[in-house]
């Protein structure tokens, strides 16, 4: 039987600068009333100039490895997975500059591109590296510094994205201990890619003297379009990953969602029957974290009580690509450090 992975460390960093929604409405037209009530977001972390993806990587990585350490006795990573939307540089990946930093040697790394299921996806190339005996342990990262490539003037986006990194351990170990990651429901569309897009700087429309006065260098999302589809594909991603783990639906006890709206979460537990209490809520501190946004969350909700050891845990995810995806847990005895 291939070696499961098993989560044994969790950490995360957000950065120190804390923008409320007045202080946005101050610049654009908006109002924490919209905002809140549209979207259940009161404030963001934000990175300062200089801050990149990688420095945020780096304080989550050395702390899941310190959790990893402490609670497990696993020590280092064999390998590193950076799950990204905003990468230091277009080329090369961030990870290998994390693993170095984190002084883990030559360990092979890699970035993840799937945006706001980086995470889910990031999770499931550690399992792949654990189940393949390249590694027996892999630092998973999901780290974004959104406000590098936020338009200062689109108020739709500003309102919503936060910068922050949150980062687990995976074990190689058995697939019935706590912890073990059960198989992973993972899908994409190709044909909504443009409903969530950095239209320029890639290959498409490479910044060029010539195209200088159309390019968009920012990130675009049709929000509307993207909502109901969000709901739809976390809720038969979970009903499929409860169904591949042996669990009905209504047996998880926490589900921890993406954290890209709350009533996109709400409607999740509504369409699954499930109560909305299970659905843990961190958005409201720290906004849309795309890739980091289901690490931040575990790490919030095993701080506050809402997520422990032994409960049937699920977590969900939907972005752009699009992209979404779905894996099942029991959680194990895991703290952030
Ligand atoms: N303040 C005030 N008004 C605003 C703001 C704001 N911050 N943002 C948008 N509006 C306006 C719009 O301009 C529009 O005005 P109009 O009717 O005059 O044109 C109106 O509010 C309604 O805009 P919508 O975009 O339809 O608003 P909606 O209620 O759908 O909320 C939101 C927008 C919050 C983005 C919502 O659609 C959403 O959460 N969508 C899903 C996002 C998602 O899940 N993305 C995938 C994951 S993220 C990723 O992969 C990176």
């Amino acid at each position: 039987m291939a070696r499961a992975a098993v989560v044994c460390g969790l950490g995360t960093h957000l950065p120190s600068r804390v923008v409320g929604n007045d202080h946005l409405a101050r610049e654009l037209d908006t109002s924490d009333e919209w905002i809140r009530s549209r979207t259940g977001i009161g404030q963001r972390h934000l990175a300062d100039p200089g801050q990149a993806t990688s420095d945020l990587a780096v304080e989550a990585g050395q702390r899941a490895l310190k959790s990893a350490s402490s609670g497990a006795g696993q020590d280092g990573a064999d390998a590193v997975v950076l799950a990204t939307t905003t990468p230091d540089h277009p080329c090369p990946a961030t990870a290998p500059l994390v693993a170095s930093r984190l002084g883990l040697g030559t360990v092979p790394a890699f970035d993840v591109a799937a945006v706001c299921t980086g995470f889910l996806y990031g999770l499931a190339a550690g399992a792949g590296l654990i189940a393949t005996g390249t590694a027996d342990s892999v630092l998973v990262v999901g780290a974004e510094t959104y406000s590098s490539i936020l338009d200062p003037a689109d108020r739709s986006t500003r309102a919503i994205f936060g910068d922050g990194a949150g980062a687990v351990v995976l074990r190689a170990g058995e697939p019935d201990e706590p912890g073990a990651l059960g198989p992973m429901v993972l899908g994409s569309d190709g044909t909504g890619s443009e409903l969530i897009q950095v239209p320029s700087g890639g290959s498409r429309d490479p910044f060029r003297a010539e195209n200088a006065d159309r390019a968009d260098p920012f990130f675009r999302m049709a929000g509307r379009q993207v909502f109901r589809n969000a709901v739809e594909r976390m809720a038969e991603a979970v009903t499929e990953a409860a169904a591949r783990a042996g669990w009905r639906p209504e047996g998880v006890d926490v589900l921890v969602a993406h954290q890209a709206n709350v009533r996109i979460i709400q409607a999740v537990a509504d369409q699954l029957g499930l109560p909305r209490e299970r659905f843990p809520v961190h958005l409201d501190r720290v906004g849309n974290t795309s890739a980091a946004s289901i690490p931040l969350a575990l790490a919030d909700a095993v701080t506050a009580g809402a997520l422990r050891p032994g409960h049937k845990t699920a977590l969900a995810a939907f972005g752009g690509g699009l992209t979404w995806g779905a894996v099942t847990m029991t959680w194990p005895r895991v703290a952030p450090a």
